[in-house]
């Protein structure tokens, strides 16, 4: 198994290079299903790829009942985990660890985050991950996804497509990640056990913000657009 890309350099970095190339989309979608994971009130989180902790810390102030296992590959972006997340610090734990072989050490987990971190993983990597996580799901578990896309049409072809590329080209060169393209995360996860029942797009279909269910009975997508 090759190295995990390095994103220490980009750490305290990476809230200015994200404003500056997406503003505040990718942010929206992340949030995207805060509402309704306020209203279920989720016990137990795993973020994986975690990034600088703002997610984290937004998750912990929402759900005052919940408890995060953070993981990431980059000891200084969960150092900027720990400080934004630092009112709330008595319900985090944090993990230095590559995702790919990491064992979920407080299963189980109502609740799953990967915030733009699937597409540093190739798609047998994120099929052996959610084959884990199944394993350390509860029944009822959620998965939130966060994941830019490439949708069939014209401008998926002329816009998004080259766009991803330059983003695969880009973090290539800043943190050595391995992958050139994005993986089929929906297989993997639906092999795992997962059903997609919510999904909004955003930027004409660039970005996904999706909410994943583990072992429900209904597979209906119900699909929103915004922008
Ligand atoms: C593109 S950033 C996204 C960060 C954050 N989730 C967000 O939404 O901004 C990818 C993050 O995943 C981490 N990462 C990438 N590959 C990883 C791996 N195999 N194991 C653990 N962390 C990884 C990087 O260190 C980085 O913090």
């Amino acid at each position: 198994m090759n190295s995990p890309p390095d994103f220490n350099r980009l750490a305290s970095v990476y809230l200015w290079m994200e404003a500056l190339s997406f503003g505040p989309w990718l942010w929206w979608c992340r949030c995207a299903w805060l509402d309704s994971l306020e209203a279920r009130g989720p016990k137990n989180a795993l973020v994986l790829g975690d990034g600088d902790g703002r997610f984290t810390a937004r998750l912990l102030r929402t759900c005052p009942g919940i408890q995060v296992d953070a993981v990431d590959a980059s000891s200084p972006m969960l150092q900027a985990t720990l400080r934004r997340a630092a009112p709330d610090a008595a319900r985090l734990r944090v993990f230095l660890a590559d995702a790919r072989n990491f064992e979920p050490p407080h299963p189980p987990y109502d609740l799953i985050v990967t915030h733009f971190i699937l597409d540093c993983l190739t798609t047998a990597e994120v099929q052996a991950l959610a084959t884990t996580l199944s394993r350390a799901a509860t029944p009822d578990a959620q998965w939130l996804v966060s994941e830019f896309a490439v949708p069939q049409s014209g401008f998926g072809r002329l816009i998004a497509q080259p766009l991803v590329s330059l983003l695969y080209f880009a973090f290539g060169r800043l943190t050595g990640l391995g992958p050139r393209s994005l993986p089929d995360h929906r297989s993997a996860l639906s092999q795992s056990g997962f059903t997609l029942f919510q999904q909004r797009a955003w930027l004409g279909g660039l970005l996904s913000s999706e909410l994943w269910s583990f072992n429900a009975h209904e597979g209906k997508v119900n699909a929103e657009s915004s922008s």
